[in-house]
């Protein structure tokens, strides 16, 4: 059993791959928080609390000794999960208001289950799988409960956690925060890592100093965003790449968050976090329950790059499909770039017929090809072919694909819809609109109010019908645009303050009702780029385009942030022309397709114009491709260089077994009286011996990692050099 409990000190140990998590119920029913690190025995630990000496706290409600008293004050209990009103000043994870106007809440210990299994969440992604604690804690004056699942794994060191909050009452109660967790850790001397951004340059890496105070970062977009990733970490002093304490909070969920951590005046740091209170209130009836989304919390004593993996492997393992988690993906062709809007049946044909036989094996037609979409000004949610400019509707395009031996592929932007269509001229009220308010445009295009249900199944109606009629394998699900004026007219006026968190629940319907009746096909997420990476869609879409920059030098930037959390095999990575459409930029195709093969690699361009030296090159990168498709897919990645400090990036990846691996250098600028920069291999065994064939010569693995390797790049800029290790 992975997760035990001494009835006799009442304490709980939750044990993942190498990791111990423990609290205990003390003596007023307090769930305490004892210890998260690496792996100890399951021995008493009371000896680590806090011996009082703090003046002018609150005591325990009722209890009449002064804050002096050993553990006596709410406030200064170590949390599982932090309430409001009766002495904790800290941030907390719960506040209710109950019928009489009472905010105050004192959730405490009723009685715990452990599950062999984790029940799965009833409309919310989470991760599947493991060992369950569910702790249940009860505020007797509201009568309401909330239920802290923990779960963890026996391959990695990530423990989920979420709450679900029950009014036991025969009243409504409201909830004005519900966040997924608590937890205390018992110093402040961490940097916060998180993963800011914007279109064509997501997840850069920011850190910033704890300190008193609380630290936070958010979304109110009713999305994850690119602008803050739903991530926060929290490295110890000197942590780097290869060494150091790492905590890492990844909430599974794709509306308005926080994440939170807060220096507390004890000297301990208090993490908590989830749906975000901003603009939040939900009314819960007599007997009903509030689900919050999954928190997957990450620690690894082997730095930021330690912590990178766990992620990896638990989202590989438990979050993403295993119909395709590990399985080799498509190759696609993707039109975009290569035509825009701006194509016919013959031009998309040609693009599908330039590729037969490269081991590209799926033509993906993006946008464009519905309703009056000619630009992006119209079209939006009129889900049907535009025989205009598709002469023969999808069917000849679909049919020719085939015969070259090929897979469909067809982008839908289905959350949104444009005043220029059929559809919103029959159903202006399907777009999210505050009445006797004009409203905000982007892209020229509005989002659809998917709170309601009658707009759920209008999509999806549209969506399935497509997908069942043709021969399609793989959608592309575009997200342009963010929630403005948050307002249903499928609520009533107190219920307004639930539409943010109504929009995923919506979303994650309309997920399950086109994506699960689907399981053949491959859906691959996309938000005007790399808007909406998070692990509530990766739960349902295995791989999701990265960034609409594909330009291979930003790409190492952009690409190394996104590997901060998620596994390579979830990066869509395509090769695209130069100049490169985004930043003007030429680079050399090697350069291109060696940055693209490091995730789900692609392409997108217009390839009618090969010439066959482009179509053989093509085939000798996707032959490259699939001789390392397994480590994209399966195996442990080690940054070694950091693009967003230096002039290089650098990556390595092992298989699981040490067997086989691969090294990818790259340098920015080419520069006259270069350094000599070498870079070292991290991950292989260092016992075994390796063939690098790129040196001709067996080395083993302490010599690579430690002497390293010093690449020869061409002249000039960007440029990569890779090379690879056999064992012998
Ligand atoms: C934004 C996406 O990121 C692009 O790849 C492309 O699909 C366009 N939308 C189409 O409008």
């Amino acid at each position: 059993m992975a997760i035990s409990f001494d009835k006799a000190t009442k304490t709980f140990y939750l044990e993942g791959k190498s990791t111990t998590y423990a609290f205990f119920i003390n003596k007023f029913g307090y769930a305490e928080h004892l210890y998260y690190g690496t792996k100890i025995g399951r021995d008493p630990l009371f000896y680590t609390r806090g011996k009082g000496g703090r003046s002018c706290a609150a005591t325990v409600p009722g209890e009449k000794v002064d804050g002096f008293e050993e553990g006596s004050s709410y406030h200064y209990f170590p949390s599982e999960l932090a309430f409001f009103g009766n002495g904790d000043f800290r941030e907390p994870c719960v506040q209710v208001a109950n019928e009489a106007g009472d905010r105050i809440c004192e959730l405490l210990y009723d009685s715990h289950e452990i599950l062999p299994e984790k029940p799965r969440m009833k409309g919310m992604p989470s991760m599947r799988g493991g060992e369950t604690l569910v702790l249940h804690l009860y505020d007797t004056v509201s009568d309401f409960g909330a239920d802290l699942y923990y779960t963890v794994y026996p391959d990695c060191n990530v423990i989920a956690r979420r709450v679900v909050y029950k009014n036991c009452s025969n009243k409504v109660i409201r909830l004005k925060r519900a966040y997924s967790f608590s937890m205390s850790l018992p110093t402040q001397s961490f940097e916060l890592m998180s993963l800011h951004g914007a279109w064509g340059m997501e997840r850069r890496i920011q850190k910033t100093h704890l300190h008193n105070g609380v630290v936070s970062i958010d979304s109110k977009r009713t999305t994850s965003s690119a602008t803050l990733n739903p991530f926060i970490a929290l490295l110890s002093p000197g942590t780097t790449e290869d060494s150091g304490e790492v905590y890492g909070v990844s909430l599974i969920y794709s509306s308005s968050y926080v994440l939170k951590a807060e220096g507390v005046n004890d000297g301990q740091t208090l993490l908590t976090g989830g749906i975000n209170d901003f603009d939040f209130e939900w009314k819960l009836k007599a007997d009903e329950e509030f689900e919050t989304p999954e928190v997957a919390i990450a620690y690894s004593s082997e730095g930021i790059g330690g912590m990178s993996r766990e992620y990896h492997d638990a989202y590989r393992n438990y979050l993403i499909n295993p119909r395709f988690a590990k399985k080799s993906r498509p190759i696609v062709i993707n039109n975009w770039e290569g035509t825009y809007m701006d194509f016919d049946n013959e031009k998309l044909m040609a693009i599908a017929s330039a590729v037969k036989d490269t081991g590209i094996d799926t033509f993906v037609l993006d946008d464009g090809w519905f309703g009056a979409r000619n630009t992006d000004e119209a079209g939006l949610g009129d889900w049907y072919v535009n025989t205009d400019k598709l002469k023969g509707g999808l069917k000849t395009v679909i049919d020719h694909v085939n015969s070259l031996g090929m897979s469909f592929g067809l982008w839908f932007e289905p959350e949104m819809i444009n005043e220029d269509s059929d559809i919103y001229r029959a159903h202006p009220d399907y777009a999210i609109k505050a009445p006797g308010r004009l409203p905000c445009y982007t892209r020229n295009q509005f989002v659809m109010d998917i709170t309601r249900a009658d707009v759920r199944d209008y999509i999806i109606n549209s969506v399935n019908k497509i997908l069942d009629e043709n021969n399609i394998t793989y959608v592309k699900w575009d997200y342009n645009r963010n929630v403005t004026e948050s307002y249903s007219l499928g609520l009533p006026a107190d219920r307004q303050s639930e539409f943010a968190h109504r929009y995923a629940l919506g979303l994650y319907d309309i997920f399950e009702r086109i994506i699960e009746t689907h399981p053949n096909v491959i859906f691959e997420g996309c938000a005007g780029g790399g808007a909406r990476f998070d692990p509530s869609q990766l739960y349902y879409f295995p791989q999701i385009w990265t960034s609409d920059n594909s330009d291979a030098d930003e790409r190492t930037l952009i690409q190394y942030g996104t590997s901060i959390v998620y596994p390579l095999s979830s990066m869509t990575c395509h090769f695209s022309v130069v100049p490169n459409h985004q930043t003007g930029r030429v680079t050399d195709a090697k350069t291109r397709a060696d940055i693209a093969h490091l995730g789900t690699t692609g392409y997108e361009l217009d390839t009618s114009v090969f010439t066959e030296e482009d179509k053989e090159l093509t085939k000798r990168q996707i032959a490259e491709y699939k001789e390392m498709e397994s480590l994209i897919l399966e195996g442990d990645l080690y940054r070694t260089d950091n693009p967003m400090e230096s002039n290089y990036f650098g990556y390595t990846l092992v298989s699981k077994d040490k067997t086989h691996a691969e090294l990818t250098c790259y340098q920015r600028m080419g520069r006259p009286n270069a350094q000599l920069k070498r870079f070292a291999p991290r991950g292989l065994a260092p016992e075994k011996k390796y063939y690098v064939p790129e040196l001709n010569l067996i080395l083993s693995g302490s010599t690579l990692m430690n002497v390293g390797l010093l690449p020869v790049f061409e002249r000039g800029d960007f440029k990569t050099v890779k090379y690879h290790f056999e064992e012998k």
